[in-house]
């Protein structure tokens, strides 16, 4: 009985065997991380997605043009369209991402991307890979870091969450037998895993963060996790100054709203499936998965881009220009850090911190009866112009930026 079934299932696990011995070893050879300050110019390219993601991102960029004006000018940076990273064109090439949007992101350094529709099964769309997933694993962008900070409850936590490999690394490869038997496959590799968290670690390390915090189930999932956790013990020789500690996922959950522990945790690393989940949890504390931003690092390529959804009913309703943009304004943050515009991205945190949270002069509703994106990101730019500033953010919150 199912002796076909079996013996194409054994091939397949076998293909998959030999395609990830080939990745491990393509990590271990891989090269040095990009130098930005070498590049002119950097080529940013920009694909608005699907549902509000157009609308958004548009605010976005203008913020990002404005902060950036100099260097425009003085041909330093390019902002660039990437057409077609669309469900329609998706589906129309029934590819995650067609290979001709592909080679037009490819030619960027990196890439501002709104939310793209990820379809699942019954949707009116077939049933195509995420754009995400594909891009993280196209352009090998294996570090996803996702800043959570609520500072009256003492909270700033930066996750740093594998983008490559666990659970969704072959998440659209499983195995059916004959509808009766699901079977999917979950990859940790030593080097996928040792570079997340030597990232952590350094990141620690530059930013003067006292812990890092490993997550797993290593209890029960022996051996993919306990190949994350033995890679933890070994990268943590070398960051001696360094404390780390080690968890496991559910308690990790409860202990993110336990008041007299959460604020205890800093850096937090994780394999890919517990970073989507418990990034959530982490954004909804901070008041909404739509005020987070979310970093996709790779040495070579980078995506930035909001932890949010397409948000396809605003559009339909006609509310599409009322989407806040404020997460992938943050996402512009971000990468402007990433490229070393560490000034800029330390003035834009500040607005977006006065404009979200402290003097609010106006707010975004997602309805008519609040502003549009448009008088958010205009609203942004002013707060930007405002030579005091930082002063300002100082008397707000009472600390050093
Ligand atoms: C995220 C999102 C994506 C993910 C989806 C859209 C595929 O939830 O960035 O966390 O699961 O990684
Ligand atoms: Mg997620």
């Amino acid at each position: 009985m199912y002796e076909q079934e079996i013996e194409a299932a054994k091939k397949h696990f076998e293909e998959i065997l030999r395609e990830q011995i080939e990745r491990a070893k393509r990590i271990r050879e891989e090269g040095d991380w990009i130098d930005y300050s070498k590049l002119k110019p950097i080529i940013i390219g920009v694909a608005g997605g699907d549902g509000i993601g157009p609308y958004i991102t548009e605010q976005a960029q203008r913020v990002l043009e404005y902060l950036l004006r100099d260097e425009i000018q003085e041909g330093k940076v390019e902002f660039r369209k990437i057409e077609g990273l669309t469900i329609k064109n998706r589906v129309k090439h029934m590819q995650a991402v067609p290979d001709d949007v592909l080679e037009e992101i490819k030619k960027c350094h990196v890439l501002l991307k709104g939310p793209t529709t990820t379809p699942k099964k019954g949707d009116p769309w077939p049933n195509i890979e995420s754009a995400n997933v594909a891009l993280r694993r196209a352009l090998d962008l294996f570090a996803n870091v996702r800043p959570v900070k609520v500072p009256e409850l003492g909270i700033d936590w930066v996750f740093f969450r594998e983008n490559t490999e666990g659970a969704y690394m072959l998440g659209s490869r499983g195995v059916m037998i004959d509808d009766e038997l699901a079977i999917d496959f979950r990859v940790i590799t030593a080097p996928g895993a040792e570079r997340i968290i030597r990232a952590a670690f350094e990141y620690a390390k530059k930013n003067n963060r006292r812990k890092v915090t490993v997550v797993t189930k290593a209890n029960v999932i022996k051996k993919s996790d306990g190949l994350f956790l033995d890679m933890a013990e070994k990268v943590a020789k070398d960051y001696p100054e360094i404390e780390w500690d080690d968890w496991f996922i559910d308690i990790m959950t409860a202990k993110l709203i336990d008041p007299s522990r959460r604020s205890q945790f800093d850096v937090i690393v994780l394999p890919n499936l517990y970073g989507d989940i418990l990034t959530d949890e982490a954004a909804q504390i901070q008041g909404g998965v739509g005020t987070a931003g979310s970093a996709n690092i790779g040495k070579r390529y980078a995506m930035f881009e909001a932890i949010h959804g397409t948000a396809l009913r605003m559009v339909k309703e006609g509310r599409a220009k009322y989407a806040n943009p404020m997460s992938m304004i943050k996402a512009g943050a971000m990468m402007l850090e990433h490229l070393g515009f560490k000034d800029k991205a330390k003035r834009l945190d500040m607005a977006i911190d006065i404009c979200n949270n402290f003097e609010r002069k106006i707010v975004v509703t997602g309805r008519p009866d609040g502003a549009t994106g448009e008088e958010m990101a205009n609203y942004v730019i002013e707060t930007l112009k405002d030579p005091k500033l930082e002063e300002k953010w100082k008397k707000y919150t009472g600390q050093k930026p």
